[in-house]
């Protein structure tokens, strides 16, 4: 089984699609291991996009991180990271295509949401930096054997 980071961000929260996005991933038979809602600090949002450092959209992409509080989640499951990113869409919401959650509820290139590991690698390298690893539940649903 397969462990990613999602990060539900701050637009995300204030616009109380916590909840929706949740279920979306919930439904589509991803477990949860781990979630917390926390204030990221400006020190724990340059580490997370630290392969950004340089970039244009750098400063404000740290800015708007820590503009308010996060939801941190770590969903297992079958093929997790890809599944999450293809949930997610594209980085640009006005491209990302109907049925996606940056397509149905973002038109921001910036303020898009929510964030997902793209890699195994670096999945387990961002679980590490926003979890403990007494944070993280192991547990088995009682409908493994259905979701597969
Ligand atoms: P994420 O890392 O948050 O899952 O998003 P992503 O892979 O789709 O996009 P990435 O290229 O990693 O960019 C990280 C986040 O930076 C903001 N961004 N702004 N103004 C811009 O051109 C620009 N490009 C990216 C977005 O919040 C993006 O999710
Ligand atoms: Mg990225």
């Amino acid at each position: 089984m397969q462990r990613t980071l999602v990060l539900l961000k701050p637009d995300c929260i204030q616009r109380r699609l916590v909840g929706t996005l949740i279920q979306r991933f919930e439904q589509k038979g991803l477990r949860l291991v781990a979630m917390k809602f926390l204030q990221a600090s400006r020190d724990l949002a340059e580490k997370h996009y630290a392969v950004h450092k340089g970039k244009p959209f750098y400063e404000s992409l740290l800015s708007f991180l820590t503009s308010g509080p996060t939801v941190a989640i770590v969903w297992e499951g079958r093929e997790a990271v890809s599944v999450v990113r293809e949930m997610m869409g594209k980085t640009d919401g006005a491209k990302s295509p109907p049925g996606t959650i940056r397509g149905d509820y973002g038109i921001s290139v910036q303020n898009n949401l929510i964030h997902g590991s793209d890699s195994p690698e670096n999945a387990a390298a961002e679980v590490s930096l926003w979890f403990a690893p007494a944070d993280l539940v192991c547990h088995q649903p009682t409908d493994a054997a259905w979701i597969g």
